[in-house]
């Protein structure tokens, strides 16, 4: 028994834990690739696309882009390596124009033969543009890309940046994969006939929503070696960066980049230390279910972060996601954290703190952040004050009724976090108040000795900003939450070989409300993906398996709507329905 009461801990420490640190697990773990699947399909010609279903971003009509390769690069053996640079030149000597609506940034890479799936990250001066997981090749080849709208860093964008770019791949006599790697920029001038040329003031609320004049990378600095980002090993461990702003800044925003891996890569269905210790349960991953990235300023806790559960491309069952990835494995959230009521703090000229640490933490979560600021055009000198904090500390609600390995946890928890502060402009006095306000439950259930799991999570997270000024008044709001759930089941244990039986739901939703002195305007998205399948494993391999994944993904904004509906079974896409008429949209 003590052999089967390990398997459900036993599969998630190595089939679901990709997409990290490699050596830390390559020898304890088993893989899972699709070169080693009797069900990978015969295809001699073109490699198999994948991709993760997401909006198309909205370009410019009638303009060409200017296009640049900025790197190309070979990842072979670049695990604990410094990251590859490159000199990034902005595109005015390349191409004319000086003025872009849109900017997007194009990862392209293909892979053959057998790797794991790599966490990676793209950095720019330090400030990171795209945190994401690779694809896991196949022996035929794959080939993904991903299309990121960067526009929000264009100052960056506009001069001489140093590139890094990190993977952290790993070669031997197995794992012969090589990435290969082209990363494009395209600019998208702006059209004449959108305004181009045109002299218009900018009022307040047009400045929240454009771009920051500058931005500062909360990273690690060159040069070094792995990623920019921080690594979080436990629940204790802070890490934080330095910076000193320009004294006549009156908006700052933290855009943070989380992920995780090794022991926390599947947070959410980990147990209580209480429980393993009392039902000696081996190999499983502790410190409970909840999770909190904690963000400070001089020690001060200014927001939180309450991740969506990424699953990467080998997670869970690997055949989920050939050929359609998991909701942000291809481009993971980042999490903004308004920072202008706390200004007042920083406009000293002096250097100042952010930190980040996570809750319950378990090796390693890898964050860093970058730091949005607008200047003030009309004074060299900006003031402000923080003139009121609230923040309620974490709630917890828990319960378990286990009898041995079986049984349920329970945890809710709940905490918001309010601040309002003044900032002294040439827009005059901009009251800023920013409330995040978050609900967690989890129910996790064990059974049929311990071989199967239920984890059945949501997360409700809501960020809200009211501004005031002389000018104007206006509020913007998003609305999100994260529904998950998950089954695992192994069955039929016999000579080392087992069968796993998964079902996994992930939604992704947000709602995001704008309200103005002009009206009202917002925007909704309901993605949501089901899996479901089973694998026969043994030893290091699946000896066949069988994943389905459907997928509904609902937008609808102000200027354009996105639906589509697909789904895939057996590596094969089964229907793929795409409209863009908002009036035909399913509700
Ligand atoms: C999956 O597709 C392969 C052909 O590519 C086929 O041989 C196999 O039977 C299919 N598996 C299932 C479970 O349908
Ligand atoms: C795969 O395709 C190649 C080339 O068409 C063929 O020679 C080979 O027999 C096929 N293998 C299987 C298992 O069908
Ligand atoms: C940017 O880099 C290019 C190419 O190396 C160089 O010609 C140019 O002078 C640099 N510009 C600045 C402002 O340093
Ligand atoms: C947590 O990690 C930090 C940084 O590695 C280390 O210094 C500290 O000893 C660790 N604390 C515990 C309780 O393990
Ligand atoms: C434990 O709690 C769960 C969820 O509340 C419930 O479904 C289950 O029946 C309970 N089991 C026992 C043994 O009380
Ligand atoms: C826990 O949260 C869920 C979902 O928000 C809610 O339905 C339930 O009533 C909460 N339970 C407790 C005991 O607070
Ligand atoms: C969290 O729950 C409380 C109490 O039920 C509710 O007032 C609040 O609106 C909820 N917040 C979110 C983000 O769902
Ligand atoms: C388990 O393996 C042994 C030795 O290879 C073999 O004799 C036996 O038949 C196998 N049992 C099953 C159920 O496959
Ligand atoms: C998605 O497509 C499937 C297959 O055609 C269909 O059964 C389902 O109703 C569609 N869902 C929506 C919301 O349109």
């Amino acid at each position: 028994m003590a052999y089967s009461q390990s398997h459900i801990c036993l599969l998630f420490i190595s089939f679901l834990s990709f997409c990290q640190h490699p050596l830390a697990n390559l020898h304890k773990t088993t893989t899972l690739f699709g070169s080693q699947l009797t069900s990978d399909p015969n295809t001699t010609t073109n490699p198999t696309t994948f991709f993760e279903v997401t909006k198309p971003i909205r370009l410019p009509k009638k303009t060409k882009p200017c296009s640049y390769l900025i790197l190309q690069h070979d990842f072979g053996f670049t695990y604990g390596k410094p990251p590859v640079l490159g000199n990034y030149t902005p595109p005015f000597e390349k191409c004319p124009c000086q003025d872009y609506e849109k900017i997007v940034l194009v990862w392209r890479a293909t892979c053959r033969a057998k790797q794991f799936d790599r966490i990676f990250g793209v950095w720019l001066g330090g400030v990171e543009l795209l945190r994401s997981c690779t694809a896991e090749p196949t022996k035929t080849g794959i080939v993904w890309s991903v299309e990121k709208d960067v526009t929000r860093y264009y100052s960056l964008l506009m001069s001489n940046q140093t590139l890094a770019v990190y993977i952290g791949n790993v070669l031997d006599d197995t794992y012969t994969g090589v990435y290969h790697v082209k990363i494009y920029m395209h600019f998208y001038p702006k059209n004449e006939e959108n305004g181009f040329g045109e002299i218009k003031m900018e009022s307040l609320e047009d400045s929240y929503h454009s771009n920051a004049d500058l931005i500062y990378p909360i990273s690690r600095s060159l040069p070094l070696n792995d990623g920019l980002w921080f690594e979080i090993v436990n629940a204790s461990n802070v890490e934080s960066k330095e910076v000193v702003i320009p004294q006549n800044v009156y908006r700052a925003v933290l855009e943070v980049y989380v992920s995780f891996h090794e022991n926390d890569e599947f947070w959410y269905g980990n147990y209580p230390n209480e429980y393993i210790s009392a039902s000696n349960l081996k190999g499983a991953q502790g410190n409970g279910p909840f999770r909190e990235v904690v963000v400070a300023l001089d020690d001060h806790i200014v927001g939180a972060v309450w991740p969506f559960p990424v699953v990467y491309t080998g997670g869970v069952n690997p055949l989920f996601w050939r050929p359609i990835t998991g909701i942000g494995s291809f481009d993971l959230p980042s999490y903004d954290i308004e920072i202008t009521p706390f200004l007042g703090m920083m406009l000293d000229g002096k250097s100042h703190k952010f930190g980040f640490s996570v809750t319950n933490a378990l090796n390693v979560w890898y964050i860093d952040a970058n730091l949005h600021l607008w200047l003030d055009k009309g004074s060299e000198k900006t003031e402000g004050k923080l003139l009121n904090y609230n923040l309620t500390p974490l709630q917890f609600y828990l319960a378990s009724n286990f009898t041995g390995y079986d049984g349920s946890f329970h945890a809710n928890v709940s905490r918001s976090i309010k601040s309002t502060g003044f900032v002294k402009s040439s827009h005059g006095t901009i009251t800023t108040e920013w409330a995040q306000d978050f609900n967690y439950s989890n129910i996790m259930t064990s059974g049929n000795e311990g071989n199967m799991q239920i984890v059945k999570q949501n997360i409700h997270y809501n960020d809200n900003v009211n501004v005031k000024s002389p000018s104007s008044v206006f509020s913007f709001k998003s609305l999100k939450s994260f529904p998950f759930y998950f089954y695992m089941d192994i069955v039929d244990q016999v000579n080392g070989t087992y069968t796993s039986l998964s079902k996994l739901t992930l939604g992704f939703n947000e709602k995001k409300v704008k309200h103005s002195d002009s009206g009202a305007s917002v925007s909704s998205l309901k993605n949501l993906q089901s899996a479901q399948g089973d694998m026969v494993v043994k030893g290091d391999l699946v000896v066949r398996g069988l994943g389905s994944t459907q997928q509904l993904y609902r937008y609808h904004g102000n200027e354009f709507c996105y639906f589509r509906n697909i789904s895939s079974s057996n590596f094969t896409i089964l229907y793929d329905k795409e409209r863009y008429n908002c009036g035909l949209v399913a509700k």
